[in-house]
């Protein structure tokens, strides 16, 4: 993705970001030419069919940390106790009307690159002083649309374990409408979701569909 389109003045003027036809793609695996790759770039070859702006991440390629809990992002609005490549992306995420996250089963969830990120969108809710704190997510309310895909080598549901539902339910809670949860059962090697066509074609399609919602009317 090209960097350039940070704003030189983040983060003093992220609150004028305003969500576009822009989608955001984000590959949680750790692995080069895996899966998760190959599904995410199907998708978002899908979503350019619509009047959608792409971006891909590979969260392997950034250098961030966890959140680190020092709660600056209370008074400062967005996170500035660790600054890395999550600065970089803050600004992509706020005007990405579309969100769509990639995950394999690592150990019955999420990667843990892809819990990292999430918990790095921590700075985007405001709290109340009362306990425990009312809370809010800045993101809510403006139309915002995600898409979950995860991938697993077991056939059995359970074998997922809560792989989905760690990104459903942060995303949820934020303001996302989750317009399409899609499971992936059964591949282990790297090179297997290529090889089966019936999948690829599947994730064109989603990918198109998700395209559109995305695109203010
Ligand atoms: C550390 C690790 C943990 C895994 N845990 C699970 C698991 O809990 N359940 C499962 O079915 N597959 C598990 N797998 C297999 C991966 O989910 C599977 O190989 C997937 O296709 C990898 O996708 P990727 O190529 O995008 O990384 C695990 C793989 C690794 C490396």
């Amino acid at each position: 993705m090209n960097m350039n389109i940070i704003d030189e003045n983040f983060p003093r003027n992220y609150q004028k970001i305003k969500t576009q036809n822009s989608v955001l793609g984000i590959n949680g695996s750790p692995r080069k030419n895996g899966n998760s790759e190959t599904i995410l770039k199907q998708i978002t070859s899908g979503i350019s069919q619509s009047d959608c702006e792409t971006n891909r991440v590979n969260l392997r390629e950034y250098q961030f940390s966890s959140c680190i809990g020092c709660e600056r992002c209370r008074k400062d609005k967005i996170c500035t106790g660790v600054k890395d490549a999550m600065s970089h992306l803050y600004p992509v995420i706020m005007r990405s009307r579309g969100l769509v996250l990639v995950s394999p089963a690592h150990n019955y969830n999420v990667t843990a690159m892809m819990k990292s990120f999430i918990d790095r969108l921590y700075c985007f809710y405001d709290f109340e002083n009362t306990r425990p704190r009312a809370w809010s997510s800045r993101l809510a309310d403006q139309g915002r649309k995600a898409m979950i895909i995860t991938i697993c080598e077991q056939q059995d549901k359970e074998e997922m374990g809560f792989t989905t539902e760690a990104m459903e339910m942060p995303l949820k809670a934020l303001g996302y409408d989750i317009v399409k949860t899609i499971p992936i059962f059964g591949i282990f090697d790297a090179g297997g979701v290529k090889n089966n066509a019936g999948i690829l074609q599947m994730l064109h399609q989603y990918g198109e569909d998700f395209g559109k919602p995305c695109v203010e009317n």
